[in-house]
């Protein structure tokens, strides 16, 4: 094992403007590897362009004189009172992004108020991310094993914790072709102490070897499972077909999590923006829906939240704000978002996010073609 050197950088991030800026920057304080890992898709990568892409097939047409004022994005759910209705989306190693991984990414969202999801691929333990988050709700992402043993062991210690859900991912149940991890030779160089039990080693595995050997085939019955085992709310992360919604409800799903895991698993599948209001009617606000994938902008969480979301996801602008600047960095990537939500919210006439719920967008009747984010962001790392 060669020894691993990343970000140990935390304070105020300058010079950014938005989310797009800090790949650029974040690229120049990571290891290739690493950077490679977190910033690519699979294959043609596609469906990781398409995700920003698709939020230009809608529009946010503005209502005049609404008498809106300081827009207020606070958000309660299920019981928490969190400052807006965007959280950390669960991702692996956040190490790789800094030093202090998950003890400060864990800080930062502690800081903003909203909920955590640890990765089961996390590199810091349980205890320990839970005590950063210092009271702050915490949802547990499961990768499930083979071993029915160790995946009761794991749910204990997740009760243990005080969790208040399980996310079960539904869309990697064998690792994504990933051809910039293939040409990089990326394997990870951190550890993965939550899932230690169930992996051969904990550093020196390249994504494909962790899947292989430690993951098992899904069913709707394992929700009824985890559901049963666990007596928490399970969230299925990774859904995108609205005829799959009426199977997961009636195996005892607690929410559904329309994601395409950012464009990192199946290639060549819709944005995951596209899917989402037809999810969106077919679960008929039965329970919450989380939406992610390609949230860069305010305006983005505008439109899913518009398009039936409760809850938004970000995922790697979060793990740039932490390579840029651990706690602090990720803070701020939230308020960025925030802040940005915010104006959409006032120059669009809404001053809750009830508001925004309630909101018709409207299709875009522009050349679907032309593109606004600039697809050099988006190349081949
Ligand atoms: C992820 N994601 C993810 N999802 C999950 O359920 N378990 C995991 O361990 C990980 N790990 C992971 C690592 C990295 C580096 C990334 C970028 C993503 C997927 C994540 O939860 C979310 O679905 C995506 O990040 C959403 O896409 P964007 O908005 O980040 O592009
Ligand atoms: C990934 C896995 C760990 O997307 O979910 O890399």
């Amino acid at each position: 094992m060669t020894e691993f050197h990343t970000s140990t950088a935390e304070g105020l991030i300058s010079n950014f403007y938005n989310t797009y800026d800090l790949e650029e920057m974040a690229q120049k304080v990571m290891p290739k590897g690493a950077f490679g890992y977190v910033a690519s898709g699979a294959g043609d990568m596609f469906t990781l362009r398409e995700n920003i892409r698709s939020f230009e097939h809608k529009l946010i047409v503005p209502h005049a004189l609404k008498d809106v004022e300081k827009p207020d994005v606070s958000t309660t759910f299920d019981g928490n009172q969190l400052t807006s209705p965007m959280i950390m989306a669960p991702i692996a190693a956040h190490k790789l992004a800094n030093e202090r991984g998950e003890l400060a990414s864990a800080e930062g969202v502690h800081r903003y108020n909203t909920i955590y999801s640890i990765s089961s691929y996390s590199s810091f333990d349980l205890p320990d991310v839970t005590k950063a988050l210092q009271g702050t709700p915490e949802w547990f992402q499961f990768y499930y094993s083979k071993d029915d043993g160790i995946n009761r062991h794991i749910m204990d210690r997740v009760k243990e914790q005080g969790i208040k859900a399980i996310i079960l991912t539904a869309d990697a149940t064998v690792s994504g072709n990933r051809e910039t991890d293939a040409r990089n030779g990326f394997t990870f160089p951190v550890g993965m102490p939550i899932v230690e039990e169930y992996l051969a080693q904990q550093t020196g595995e390249s994504l494909k070897s962790i899947y292989g050997s430690a993951k098992q085939k899904l069913s709707t019955k394992d929700v009824e499972n985890i559901a049963s085992y666990s007596g928490l709310p399970v969230y299925v992360k990774g859904v995108e077909s609205p005829e799959d919604v009426e199977p997961l409800l009636a195996a005892g799903a607690s929410g559904i999590w329309v994601s395409n895991h950012g464009g990192r698993q199946l290639d060549s599948g819709p944005a995951s923006f596209d899917s989402l209001s037809l999810i969106s009617k077919a679960v008929d606000k039965r329970v919450p829906i989380v939406f992610d994938s390609g949230i860069r902008r305010g305006q983005h969480v505008f439109k899913a939240l518009a398009s039936g979301a409760d809850l938004v996801a970000v995922g790697r602008p979060a793990i740039y704000g932490l390579a840029l600047g651990g706690a602090i960095g990720v803070e701020q990537v939230f308020n960025q978002l925030t802040a940005e939500l915010e104006i959409v919210m006032q120059l669009a006439g809404t001053q809750t996010i009830a508001d925004i719920k309630n909101f018709d967008l409207r299709d875009n009747p522009y050349d679907p073609g032309v593109l606004s984010n600039d697809p050099a962001r988006l190349k081949l790392y």
